[in-house]
């Protein structure tokens, strides 16, 4: 382990980022879809973001990336994001996934990495083809296990893969903060495991919030949790704490009887609500 160097704005020694999202509104023609929430995640935090449809988790991602307007403040160590324009975030470190993947089909996997990698680089030396691989690719092929798949277009690969390749993708920008909205949708049991490991490798150095309607993929790789319903932080603690509360029983399915069967079976949860 090597000793961190001292951060801006404090920590030193500590090597600790946060995000710290305070009284965060966001409103469309009047309707309140985040309304007032407070949350913060500290470095090597796997927080899962749970909670019914239209609960308002990808309106907070938006909105900490800049996508939809927003009042009330999100900070990440210290550095305020709200009112900053979309790339100006992305710059700050600040990557997301979307619900549906979007990688460029057409390229290679190595291709998509190196667009990436350059995000942020002049269109001329983007241009201008690379002889050799960056290290820092090479250590996320290696880090997403997609290697072997590198010289393959990206639009053949499993919808597992293509996640990893969108997550490889924040990683070789050097996102030190990744909101991940449901990243084993449509994924098979094996490829949620792989996910689940992949982001607890890459969890430790950064901040990684993963919304997700899968009960048993939170289960297995939370170390915490927050749910929102309504556009309001419902419950937050261990997962064990937020399955108990009574608040979020209710909003799942009404009796405590139910949510034992709402939390094992994904299904359940996005049918039910
Ligand atoms: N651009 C928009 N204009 C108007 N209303 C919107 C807009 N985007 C989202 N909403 C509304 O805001 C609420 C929150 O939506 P959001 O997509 O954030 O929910 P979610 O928790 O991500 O749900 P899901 O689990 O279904 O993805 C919903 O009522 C939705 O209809
Ligand atoms: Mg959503």
């Amino acid at each position: 382990m090597t000793t961190p160097e001292p951060k801006p704005g404090g920590n030193a020694g500590m090597s600790s980022e946060y995000l710290e999202i305070r009284g965060l509104s966001v409103s469309f023609d009047g309707f309140k879809a985040v309304s007032d929430v407070d949350l913060t995640v500290l470095q090597g935090d796997l927080r899962f973001l749970i909670g019914p449809n239209g609960a308002g988790k990808t309106t907070l991602i938006d909105a900490i990336t800049g996508l939809v307007p927003a009042t009330g403040s999100a900070q990440k160590t210290g550095v305020e994001l709200l009112g900053k324009k979309v790339h100006q975030i992305a710059r700050l470190g600040i990557g997301r996934t979307f619900q549906t993947a979007s990688v460029f089909e057409q390229l290679s996997v190595l291709q998509n990495l190196d667009i990436a990698a350059g995000a942020g680089r002049s269109a001329r030396t983007m241009l201008r083809r690379r002889k050799s691989v960056l290290p820092a690719i090479e250590e996320v092929l290696e880090i997403t296990g997609l290697g072997d798949l590198r010289d393959k277009p990206a639009g053949v690969l499993a919808h597992g893969q293509k996640q990893w390749l969108e997550i490889g993708m924040l990683l070789v920008q050097n996102a030190s903060v990744l909101l991940l909205d449901e990243p084993v949708a449509g994924m098979s049991a094996e490829e949620r495991e792989e996910t689940g490991n992949l982001l607890r490798r890459i969890g430790g150095a950064r901040i990684v919030v993963v919304v997700e309607h899968d009960m048993d993929f939170m289960r297995a790789f939370a170390s915490s949790v927050t749910v929102l319903a309504g556009g309001k932080v419902l419950s937050e603690g261990t997962v064990e704490q937020v399955q108990a509360d009574p608040k979020v029983q209710q909003v799942y399915l009404g009796t405590a009887a139910a949510i034992g069967t709402a939390l094992a079976d994904p299904a359940t949860v996005k049918e039910s609500v």
